[in-house]
């Protein structure tokens, strides 16, 4: 069977988009301040995120309340962790202890949907604890796309469509494909079954013929 040009340009296009709908969307931290710290001896903090079943990621730098710590990006100990479409993580800030459990700044239900704005950046605030920016410029689309209000929602919205479109037709052509190959490949089988089965009753009818025609005659002769 031929197949198509166009379903090859489908399925390029398809793989294309492949990653960008299962792959997770990498999060950075943009700047931190704190508010406060917990431990009462006389000692800098010792700051870090954490995402449950994840590592910890220390922050190093951040070592005095009410100091903004901006970052690039790029630090050794980025990006902070990553976030999937449609799944929340349990996120928060933590300050290390040296005699009871370690202190909580925050703790959040951390969502790639709450990257609404356009910069890419989620600004995570509690009061007398801490503001803290993250910047996830891929997340955006999914935040607009769960963002009722907004008008340019449409747009993201329209391209999950064209998504889900896109797929449904590689799917039904591949399937569609296969049925006709397999129905073909049935037909040819069945052909040549009944060709094969055809002849053995022509050879079957030699032989009988042989076994009738040639005996009598023998005795005869
Ligand atoms: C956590 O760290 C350990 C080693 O320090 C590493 O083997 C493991 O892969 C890390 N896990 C994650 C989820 O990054
Ligand atoms: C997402 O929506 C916000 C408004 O909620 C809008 O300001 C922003 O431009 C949108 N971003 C994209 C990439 O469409
Ligand atoms: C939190 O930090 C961001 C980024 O530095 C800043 O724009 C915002 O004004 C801060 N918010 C408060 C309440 O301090």
């Amino acid at each position: 069977m031929m197949v198509p040009r166009a379903f090859i340009l489908l399925c390029l296009i398809f793989l294309r988009y492949l990653p960008v709908l299962i792959s997770a969307a990498t999060i950075t931290l943009d700047s931190i301040e704190i508010y406060k710290t917990h431990e009462w001896l006389p000692y800098k903090p010792t700051v870090y995120f954490l995402c449950k079943g994840e590592n910890k990621t220390t922050l190093p730098d951040v070592k005095e309340k009410h100091v903004l710590y901006t970052f690039k990006g790029e630090e050794s100990w980025q990006p902070l962790t990553e976030l999937p479409d449609k799944k929340c993580k349990r996120c928060g800030f933590y300050e290390q202890d040296t005699i009871k459990s370690d202190d909580v700044f925050d703790e959040w239900e951390f969502c790639a949907s709450d990257f609404t704005k356009s910069d890419g950046k989620y600004i995570h605030l509690k009061d007398k604890e801490l503001n803290a920016t993250f910047l996830c410029p891929e997340c955006v689309p999914f935040g607009n796309a769960t963002d009722h209000s907004s008008t340019s929602k449409n747009n993201s919205d329209g391209m999950h469509w064209a998504l889900i479109v896109l797929i449904s037709a590689v799917v039904s052509t591949v399937f569609i494909a296969g049925l006709v190959t397999a129905f073909k490949y049935w037909q040819k089988r069945k052909r040549q079954q009944e060709q094969a089965r055809f002849l053995k009753l022509f050879e079957e009818g030699d032989d009988i013929e042989d076994e009738f025609g040639i005996g009598p005659l023998d005795g005869v002769v």
